[in-house]
């Protein structure tokens, strides 16, 4: 990974210059995020300083990481930017279509056979764009990326929300939707509201049953789902540096429950230390080289609260064990009795059915280590395992060097399942139960970051608890949620007493990772000859076809739906069993707006064709205009498409020739989504003016062949009784923007740019 080592040197070498400049204009020292993040700048050296939770910054990611189920849509639109290769080092890792249910030779063979089709598809566009290809079993997007790419003071994004993760080894990894990423990778700048700043100032040192998990666990119960949004968690302190690498991943990898853009930590001797056993020597040198750059300055930490926006401290030194859950990441009760009062109240079953250890949360070889010195005990003091096991290894690096060190064979004695590495469970790929819906009311405990009902085994009665994976492993053995190691006995199987000794493990093997075969595919040299091919009749795939511009003149288009309340990018394009299409535009536009609630009948995917007078469902309605050439609009409440930065949520509407969505107020990334699809992302100068738009009226634009920026467009509403109203909707689009209108989209201009 030679061309690795290039790109960090380069990023360390201009660090130190940007930094200083940085640190200038701010005018005062800077906490790790903020040398990161300005080090990053599109525009390169800083010269000005930014208002944090306010200002729009174009920043330029060094590494970008996708996963199979976003990278299908991210990569049928790199397609369309007429590159030879990416712009910016990629990653493609195969893990979340890989289903849990006999273990991993059967389980990987199974998905191998099912989606093929997808994953010869990502493997052939990977050789040919410069895309490293990381094969189905290899491992877990996240914890791949810990072990290969993640680098201090690095930014990267990724198409899952727990990129995060590599915030572990002191990058600032944010997770997004596959337009962004496509962006980054047809060489174009990636937009971030400057994050507000979280410290966590971490005090004492974790001992005995606490761990790693603890900590988010607790950040998790103070800081709530929400309290972390557009924020950077920075953590620091003795406690911080005392803690393993892969520690920290689990800890930032977490950040995403408590909405958080990112969290990191700084450069420390666990890096180094995780980076060389990584074999990665040159990386840490290079890091060692540049210290005081991949750390805040000494004074941020001296008096944080001067320098971060909020500031939390934990005494790891007291911190307990924790079990979070069920059906939330934030509720936390204390390992133990209080458990006990707690699962009476509120009716939660105290029988452990299953304890599942893995996901990229904790799947390393600490995490595998230290769980498996509490099975060795079970084996050791004659205890029967109450709550079936499963295992999902991180990597193949990971499964490889914990076989050899016979880790995994002691869960095996215990008759764990050993999953395939990769995510399984963790995305509610575990065929638990041929009928999860009507399937009994019960509780598992996990290592993962979810437990929202129905994340793991699609029962929404599984009652999931999250905990770290020594405190999996205890509770699983004991069966009862209530049980805790570190002050109850057990009857093992010859009716004695017994109590489990404190867990035990490696931060790293002592004899060293190993691995045969990493599962990683380089892409080709020269990768202009490889053939990507789509059967025309698959349903899962279907090659993108430019979108038509919009042109500068929209009139007779027909109100498709008036949206009443939330309208979120679940109710814009459904997840769910829909996400076997979302390589298919075609097919996933089958859900579009789906979950919308129609204004004038309160009812889901029931809207009037004022082709043919009857009601019917959103797409097929679509369709119908589409065929007959005729454009359509969308109305919306406020904050329309908030959720995910989901990218189906604009080109679906967009294929099925929607020509502009006009709303009380947009969820920012949408409104930026529906801008790069080549649509109108337009909101009511008057918010009342919502209630004027009818259900058979017909929309003309009256002055759109003067579209410009700070220029409001006016519309005209006809109504089926001959009246007009015409309303006034502003808009935010800059001339780039409007550049991407009037080209059909973002990438068909990008296309045009590169042609020249
Ligand atoms: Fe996979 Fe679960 Fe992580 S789905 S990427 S293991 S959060």
């Amino acid at each position: 990974m030679a061309f690795d080592i290039d790109m960090i040197k380069g990023v360390y070498t201009k660090m130190a210059d940007r930094v200083d400049k940085a640190r200038g204009i701010v005018g005062k020292p800077l906490t790790l995020s903020e040398k990161i993040l300005y080090s990053h700048l599109w525009d390169g050296t800083p010269d000005k300083a930014f208002t944090r939770g306010k200002d729009y910054v174009d920043f330029a990611p060094d590494r970008i990481a996708c996963q199979d189920a976003t990278a299908q849509m991210a990569l049928l639109q790199f397609m369309q930017a007429g590159k030879d290769n990416v712009a910016v080092p990629t990653t493609v890792h195969c893990d979340h279509l890989i289903q849990a249910k006999d273990g991993a030779s059967t389980d990987l063979k199974h998905a191998n056979d099912v989606s093929s089709e997808v994953f010869k598809f990502l493997e052939s566009v990977s050789n040919k764009y410069g895309i490293g290809f990381w094969k189905p079993g290899a491992g877990i997007i996240h914890q791949v990326v810990l072990e290969n790419y993640a680098f201090p003071g690095g930014m990267m994004i990724g198409t899952d929300s727990h990129t995060v993760n590599a915030g572990g080894l002191g990058m600032v990894a944010i997770g997004v939707g596959g337009a962004d990423a496509v962006d980054v990778m047809a060489g174009m700048a990636w937009e971030l509201k400057f994050p507000k700043l979280i410290g966590v100032k971490l005090t004492g040192k974790l001992s005995g049953w606490t761990a790693p998990k603890d900590v988010i666990l607790k950040v998790a119960e103070i800081l709530t789902v929400k309290g972390g949004t557009g924020a950077i968690v920075e953590y620091f302190g003795e406690g911080a540096t005392s803690m393993s690498c892969t520690g920290k991943g689990t800890i930032c990898n977490m950040g995403a429950e408590i909405g958080a853009t990112t969290s990191t930590f700084g450069y420390d001797e666990s890096m180094e230390r995780y980076l060389r056993a990584t074999e990665r020597e040159d990386v840490a040198d290079a890091a060692n080289a540049v210290k005081s750059y991949l750390t805040a300055d000494p004074e941020v930490y001296a008096d944080p609260e001067t320098y971060f926006d909020e500031v939390i401290e934990i005494d790891l030194s007291v911190l307990t064990p924790l079990l979070n859950g069920p059906f939330t990441p934030d509720l936390s009760t204390p390992v133990g009795a209080s458990m006990t009062e707690k699962a009476k109240a509120n009716d939660w079953p105290l029988k452990v059915e299953w304890g599942l250890i893995g996901s990229c949360t904790n799947s390393s070889y600490e995490d595998l280590s230290r769980a498996s010195s509490i099975a060795q005990q079970a084996l050791d003091k004659n205890l029967k395992t109450k709550a079936d096991f499963g295992i999902n290894p991180g990597s193949e690096k990971v499964r490889y060097t914990t076989e050899r060190d016979g880790i995994l064979e002691i869960f095996e004695k215990l008759d764990a399942k050993i999953f395939t590495n990769a995510c399984g469970p963790c995305i509610g790929q575990w065929a638990r139960y041929s009928d999860p819906k009507n399937a009994p009311k019960n509780s598992i405990i996990h290592s993962f970051n979810r437990n929202f009902a129905k994340r793991a085994d699609g029962n929404p009665n599984t009652h999931a608890f999250v905990a770290s994976p020594e405190m999996v492993a205890a509770i699983a053995i004991a069966g009862r949620l209530d049980f805790n190691p570190m002050t109850d006995k057990l009857i093992n199987e010859d009716g004695e007493e017994v109590m489990f000794d404190e867990p035990t493990g490696w931060e790293l093997p002592p004899k060293g990772f190993e691995v045969k075969d990493n599962g990683y595919l380089a892409p080709d040299e020269d990768g202009s000859g490889v053939v990507v091919s789509v059967s025309p009749d698959s349903e899962r795939l279907q090659l993108l076809e430019p979108f038509t511009p919009l042109g500068d003149s929209i009139t007779g288009a027909k109100l498709l739906i008036k949206a009443f309340g939330k309208c979120t990018t679940d109710h814009i394009s459904m997840a769910g069993p829909w996400l076997r299409f979302r390589g298919h535009l075609d097919n996933i536009s089958n859900n579009c707006l789906i979950g919308a609630v129609n204004a004038y009948n309160k009812k889901t995917n029931f809207v009037k064709n004022q082709l043919t007078g009857d009601y019917a469902g959103v797409p097929d309605t679509a369709r119908e205009y589409k065929a007959a050439g005729i454009k359509s609009i969308v109305v919306g409440d406020h904050n329309y498409g908030e959720g995910s930065s989901r990218e189906h949520a604009a080109m679906e509407p967009r294929h099925l020739g929607v020509a502009a969505v006009l709303v009380k107020s947009f969820a920012r990334i949408h409104e930026t989504n529906l801008k790069k699809q080549g649509m109108l992302g337009l909101t009511f100068d008057n918010e009342a003016d919502y209630d004027l738009i009818q259900e058979d009226d017909t929309i003309n634009f009256l002055d759109l062949n003067e579209f410009a920026p700070d220029k409001p467009l006016s519309i005209e509403f006809v109504h089926a009784d001959g009246s007009k109203d015409v309303v006034v909707a502003n808009h935010t689009y800059n001339a780039a923007q409007i550049a991407w209108y009037k080209e059909g989209s973002a990438l068909n201009l990008i296309k045009k740019e590169n042609a020249k």
